[in-house]
């Protein structure tokens, strides 16, 4: 899918294919520097890391394994609210692992605050997180993020992973949608 697809319904472009391929190249050199001779679980949180996840990890030279966590938070409309229920778990242990969530994007924080939590408690060897995006919420959460692809003001987004109503997830870019898309 790509803007063409999208007639009307793309407000605009914030980040284009080419500066998500670029920020990949940079944050897989980060964490092959950081993970060398090591060998790292790569957990991504479904449905949105679906892609980060997928272009990432075919960018380290770091052996990995990757396994998948879906989580729900309880919250009124679109904010969360931190009370998170595991949908689906892990599918194996990651005590002495090195793990590395990877994240589409940290908004309020508060999913992620409870999921390193929940993870830490599982006693991994270490424990840290990547993301595509972040706004600016995200710092009242106090999570440490130690690979960031883009701050992005406070707006809705969707596009490589990100959706609205489970559409345009497919989309290369990250963008925002024109007000009739949430009227309709
Ligand atoms: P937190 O707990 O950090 O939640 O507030 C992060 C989750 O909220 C969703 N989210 C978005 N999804 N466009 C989306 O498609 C957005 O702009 C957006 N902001 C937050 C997303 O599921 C993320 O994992
Ligand atoms: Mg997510």
């Amino acid at each position: 899918m790509d803007a063409a697809d999208m007639g009307n319904d793309l407000a605009e472009v914030l980040i284009s294919e080419q500066q998500l391929n670029d920020k990949l190249d940079e944050m897989a050199a980060d964490i092959d520097r950081d993970y060398r001779g090591k060998e790292v679980l790569l957990v991504g949180v479904l449905n949105g890391a679906v892609m980060v996840m997928a272009d990432l990890s075919r960018r380290l030279h770091t052996h990995c394994t990757m396994d998948w966590m879906a989580v729900s938070s309880y919250g009124s409309g679109t904010k969360s609210s931190g009370v998170v229920r595991i949908l689906k778990d892990l599918s194996a242990d990651v005590m002495g692992k090195h793990v590395l969530i990877v994240e589409d994007i940290i908004d309020s924080g508060l999913t992620l605050s409870w999921l390193i939590k929940n993870l830490a408690s599982r006693e991994p060897a270490s424990l840290r997180v990547a993301t595509m995006l972040r706004k600016p919420d995200a710092a009242k959460a106090h999570v440490e993020v130690a690979y960031c692809g883009f701050d992005i003001p406070n707006k809705f987004v969707v596009g490589y992973g990100l959706d609205y109503a489970g559409k345009y997830r497919n989309l290369p870019f990250i963008g925002t949608l024109a007000p009739h898309v949430y009227r309709s």
